[in-house]
């Protein structure tokens, strides 16, 4: 078993460089299949679920080279084919074949999606667009088959502003007939990054970043270079271990717009820090202000750094609380929190967090992605040591960790006891 073994309260200082996002990345790869040529991706992470998604191209036909952060794709010789459990499972993202084939070849099949356990994560959104767009969905013994004598395009409403949904029907609306409008769609930086790369493939994409997107179908795609953005996510990680246990830790190749949120809650809790235009310099205090967080969609603060940052209001002089309004599920750190030292209490979707505790190392369980990087955080500001089980769900999100933190100064290893 792979563990990963932190011995804490070391400062961190130096440079840390964020990669491409995982969530951009693991919709490009899968659009990436639209064109009839090679397309050629810049900075994009190297983490296990993009792996994952590579191993389902070339199961379908592609050629797929990786070279440091460049993938370069050739789907000319794809074939449609079912996409088994083996594949589907090994991530949440491989939905997002489900729009690029059925854009593609008006038929996709697929076994159910896997990906971290936070809530139940229904697909109706992306299934009611299919629709939509004129596309029959069946599920039989946990596998899709979605089939279209045509798509055409359509107006369709998202009751719930989904990522995943708004991503999955621009995929699909790509090639369809006529002009498709998503209302109340996610307006997250990924989306707006799968939309400038699917109309550098030749796709006629308005209006991403906004909630109303506005596609016009088209025939072909054609080969193209594209660039991820920087993983605000992986980002927003490493400020808060600046702010646990930085002195002047440096964070670069950030979007500090894609930061809004959190930058401006750490301003309320007393964080120094100051930012440039494409890093932040972060360092640790002796006290901080307790705050209040709710999750929200973009660019409300994300809930992909509500785990992380449970760990700085442990920190905090006072009673601070989280309210999680968009998993069900997204508590599971708590537990382990709690056994390392701090005072935290959930009740409903709401976490109470008493602040200031110390903690201490501790044997704990990376329940999920941003579960995992909250064990990371509160192993390096522990005395002691902190081993972390199930490190499979960290390295699904998270480039190069381990080296990235021990060159600012952690004492942490991967392991495989
Ligand atoms: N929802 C539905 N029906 C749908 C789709 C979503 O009810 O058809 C609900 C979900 O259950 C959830 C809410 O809508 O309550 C938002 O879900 P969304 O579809 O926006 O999430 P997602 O696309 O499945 C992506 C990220 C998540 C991130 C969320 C929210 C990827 C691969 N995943 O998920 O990232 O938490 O958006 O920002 O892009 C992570 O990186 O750790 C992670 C979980």
């Amino acid at each position: 078993m792979k563990v990963l073994e932190i011995k804490g309260n070391k400062e961190l200082s130096g440079t840390i460089r964020i990669s491409g996002a995982k969530n951009s990345a693991v919709a490009l790869i899968p659009a990436a299949i639209l064109s009839d040529e090679q397309v050629t991706i810049y900075n994009v992470p190297n983490i296990t679920d993009i792996d994952a998604l590579s191993e389902i191209l070339e199961y379908l036909g592609s050629a797929v080279t990786r070279e440091q952060e460049t993938i370069k794709i050739d789907p000319s010789h794809i074939k449609n084919r079912t996409i088994s459990e083996e594949h589907s499972t090994k991530l949440r993202a491989s939905y997002y074949f489900l729009g690029a084939l059925l854009s593609k070849y008006k038929k996709a099949e697929m076994y159910f999606p896997g990906g971290c356990s936070i809530g139940a994560r229904p697909i109706n959104l992306h299934l009611k667009g299919f629709e939509a767009l004129g596309a029959k969905v069946t599920a039989n013994k946990n596998c899709y088959r979605i089939e279209a004598q045509e798509l055409k395009g359509a107006r369709i409403y998202l009751d719930i502003a989904s990522v995943g949904a708004t991503i999955n029907i621009m995929l699909a609306a790509t090639k369809a007939q006529g002009k498709t409008v998503i209302d109340n769609a996610a307006k997250e930086p990924e989306i707006v990054n799968v939309a400038t790369f699917l109309n550098n493939m030749g796709a006629k994409i308005s209006g991403a970043g906004t909630s109303t997107i506005t596609i016009i179908g088209v025939e072909k795609l054609h080969g193209c270079f594209h660039e991820v953005i920087p993983d605000r996510i992986e980002a927003g990680t490493y400020i808060l271990a600046g702010a646990l246990c930085g002195n002047r830790l440096r964070i670069e190749n950030i979007i500090p717009k894609h930061l809004e949120a959190l930058t401006s809650k750490l301003k309320d809790m007393h964080v120094p820090f100051e930012i440039g235009t494409d890093y932040i310099v972060v360092s640790k205090q002796k006290t901080y202000q307790p705050t209040k967080i709710k999750t929200l969609i973009y660019p409300g603060f994300p809930t992909d750094l509500q785990q992380p940052f449970t760990v700085l209001m442990t920190q905090a002089n006072g009673k601070s609380t989280v309210e999680e309004t968009i998993w069900e599920n997204r508590f599971m750190h708590v537990p382990y929190l709690n056994k390392m030292g701090s005072k935290i209490k959930v009740k409903d979707e709401i976490a109470t967090i008493y602040g200031p505790t110390p903690l201490t190392g501790k044997k704990v369980k990376a329940t999920d992605l941003r579960a995992g990087a909250a064990m990371v955080l509160a192993g390096l500001l522990a005395k002691g040591t902190t081993t972390i089980e199930n490190v499979d769900h960290i390295l699904r999100g998270y480039e190069n960790i381990v080296n990235k933190l021990q060159n600012v100064g952690a004492n942490i290893e991967l392991k495989e006891i």
